[in-house]
């Protein structure tokens, strides 16, 4: 019966975790224990984002965030879940969120060995349409337990030990990669539980879809402009790429992965860092991405050798299937 077997074998993220971490014997389940605050963050948000509406939970909350966006009232709700899950969970020592201007560093009483950067909502600009949004998250292993400081989330993106993402859309699917490739799971409501429903993926090669907010096309550097010309008028006679672009990064990086393609937030004459931040939004979907076998681009190096300064540090970036990405380095190199 191996073919009714996941009938009665569910395959849940913890499990799947746990399975994992055998291969991380010295974690002693420190990291599935944190997992599982992570995972119960992101039910409640999923529960709070598909009744936003008839909760009043949309709209704004008030305040400007450190990014000088004024905070939804979900990013609020979220970024709270958040601190006081990865707090209470007693194995996490800093955490960085988009929406707060300072780390927190969790009393000593309750401090572990992880350090969590993370999105707590993502695609905010999507809330009050429905359009998905979604939670992003990075996690490092803390440098000195003893000594905790700041530095300790400055470090390059190839250090972190685990990232994904939590998209909530038409159903709640969360994408983790622990170091071994990249997994997803499907909330299954009736459950609670999230389920193994996209095992060990893998992007295309090389994609047909680019997705780049092209209002921002009068303000490219060259190298991006050229790259945008190719997918809309390819010299090599084959077929132009398709425009897909949804806004929220955890649903066109979702695509991008499933799919096959590229996702470009360049830089511009605007923000010459480009929008994306590095700790929470770029390295986590770079990870995921190289984890996949496609690869993460800055214009000037890998993604995810950039060494942060600053905690809310922007880049630009360029990621998705392997052959996409190189035609971007190409360009760039070309440029040097
Ligand atoms: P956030 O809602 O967490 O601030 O992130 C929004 C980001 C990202 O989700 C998306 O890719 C990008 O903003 C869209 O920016 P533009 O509207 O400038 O295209
Ligand atoms: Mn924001
Ligand atoms: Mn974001
Ligand atoms: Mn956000």
């Amino acid at each position: 019966h191996a073919a009714d077997a996941h009938r009665t074998d569910l395959m849940t993220i913890t499990r799947h975790v746990l399975n994992e971490q055998t291969k991380h014997a010295e974690s002693r389940g420190d990291f599935t224990i944190l997992l599982s605050h992570i995972v119960l963050g992101c039910k409640f948000v999923c529960s709070a984002v598909n009744k936003a509406g008839l909760a009043k939970l949309i709209g704004l909350a008030g305040e400007t965030n450190v990014q000088g966006e004024e905070q939804k009232k979900l990013d609020v709700l979220s970024h709270e879940v958040f601190v006081n899950a990865l707090i209470s969970s007693g194995r996490t020592c800093i955490l960085v969120s988009e929406e707060d201007e300072e780390a927190t560093f969790v009393d000593p009483a309750l401090r572990g060995k992880y350090c969590v950067v993370f999105d707590p909502l993502d695609g905010s600009s999507n809330i009050d349409c429905g359009v998905s949004i979604g939670t992003i998250f990075g996690i490092y292993m803390v440098k000195d337990k003893n000594e905790v400081t700041i530095n300790n989330v400055l470090q390059p993106g190839k250090n972190m030990l685990a990232a994904g993402y939590c998209m909530y859309g038409s159903s709640c699917t969360l994408v983790l990669s622990t170091g071994n490739g990249v997994n997803g799971f499907t909330l299954d409501p009736s459950l609670g539980e999230f389920i193994l429903t996209h095992p060990n993926i893998k992007i295309p090669k090389k994609g047909k879809i680019y997705s780049v907010n092209e209002g921002n096309a009068k303000n490219w550097d060259g190298p991006t402009a050229k790259f945008v010309e190719k997918c809309k008028f390819p010299k090599d006679g084959s077929s132009p790429k398709s425009l897909r672009y949804i806004g929220s990064m955890v649903a066109d990086v979702h695509r991008t992965l499933l799919y096959g393609g590229i996702f470009l937030y360049p830089a511009d004459k605007k923000s010459p860092n480009g929008k994306l931040r590095v700790l929470y939004e770029v390295f986590p979907m770079s990870f995921l991405m190289e984890q996949a076998g496609g690869q993460a681009f800055t214009g000037k190096q890998r993604a995810l050798d950039l060494v942060p300064t600053k905690i809310h540090q922007r880049s630009p970036i360029f990621l998705g299937s392997y052959d996409d990405v190189e035609e971007i380095k190409a360009l760039y190199a070309a440029e040097e």
